[in-house]
């Protein structure tokens, strides 16, 4: 069983990032053979600026190295490093409807917002397509935004399977279902243009003071209060052991609590839980010879299999023909 996925990179994670989508697709790593990358040339149909890009990049291959990504046990890559895709992604382009890619949301919504489309945008899911189809990956985690997009994939890989021959295997997705509930810091879903973010590698200090802004209830103290749905509780949930949030749920239901000692719990609840993985980034930082030695690893492998797939979809599709061998046979033959 092989696992593939790609992140595009939009800046510092946060919470709702990291416990509504990484965490889970790091967790895949000890049960399949996984392929991880940061998409780059997707990011690129927004990203007009190369610094930037290049630090967003940057800062992903990081940020998911210090989460947990073992790149022993997972193929970590940059998008771009394997240019076997882009050749894999115009095959598909040959044969992809364009109806098919009008009824994609992503599209479709951008436009509907006045975004300008260019052709990036628009075939973004054949890029997809072949991302996912280039590493024979049996499974995509991906959020419910993306299922059209694996869709898509599953229906270009059939079509060229249809007129070539079996070249492609068939991916599925896995939804992650966010079963996590990531609140804001004004109870609304975290989101980065909500700007009401908790980031996963913020500085404890800073972190404390954003936690302490949170806005609660007047009730008065004593009232016992119902845990689930309160917000801070439900941060709290994320980042405390079981017993402390067993324990923190019955301070609720008692009653007789103020919100000032929760904030406090949740802010050194919330240090703790991301301590190993703000010291493992700072290393990372320091450690640029490595993390280049992991990525030009990772490049190496995944070009391997890459290489591998798309010689299989050329040679069924009739293009790379090994010429030399072909004029031999040909020369038998009168030509
Ligand atoms: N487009 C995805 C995102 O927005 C990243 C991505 C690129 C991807 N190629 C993929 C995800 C293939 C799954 C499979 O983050």
């Amino acid at each position: 069983m092989r696992v593939l996925s790609g992140i595009q990179t939009t800046g510092r994670p946060h919470w709702g990032n990291y416990f509504g989508a990484i965490r889970q697709w790091i967790d895949l790593q000890h049960e399949a053979e996984a392929y991880y990358f940061i998409a780059d040339l997707h990011a690129l149909t927004t990203i007009r600026n190369a610094q930037t890009l290049r630090q967003l990049t940057h800062d992903g291959v990081l940020d998911l190295l210090a989460l947990g990504l073992d790149p022993e046990r997972a193929t970590l890559f940059v998008q771009s490093d394997v240019p076997e895709v882009t050749e894999l992604c115009w095959l598909l382009m040959t044969g992809a409807p364009m109806g098919l890619l009008e009824r994609c949301h992503a599209y479709k919504d951008k436009k509907a917002k006045g975004v300008r489309a260019d052709a990036g945008l628009f075939t973004y899911p054949v890029l997809m397509a072949a991302d996912i189809l280039a590493y024979d990956a049996d499974l995509v985690p991906v959020g419910d935004d993306h299922v059209q997009h694996i869709e898509v994939c599953r229906d270009l890989a059939g079509r060229f399977n249809h007129q070539f021959g079996d070249v492609f295997v068939m991916p599925r997705a896995k939804v992650i279902e966010s079963t996590a509930k990531v609140p804001g810091t004004d109870g609304e879903k975290m989101s980065k243009s909500y700007g009401n973010t908790l980031d996963v590698f913020e500085e404890p200090g800073p972190q404390r003071k954003k936690i302490m802004r949170i806005k609660t209830d007047s009730r008065p103290m004593e009232d016992p209060k119902e845990p689930v749905g309160d917000v801070l509780f439900d941060l709290y949930t994320l980042v405390a052991s079981t017993e402390e949030r067993r324990q923190m749920a019955e301070t609720y239901r008692r009653g007789g609590f103020g919100y000032g000692e929760v904030k406090n719990a949740l802010a050194d609840a919330a240090d703790r839980y991301f301590h190993q993985a703000r010291q493992r980034r700072r290393e990372l930082e320091s450690e640029q010879d490595r993390v280049r030695d992991i990525l030009a690893d990772g490049a190496t492998r995944a070009r391997c299999k890459a290489g591998e797939v798309l010689a299989r979809a050329q040679k069924a599709c009739g293009i790379r023909t090994d010429w030399s061998s072909r004029s031999h046979d040909a020369a038998g033959h009168g030509g």
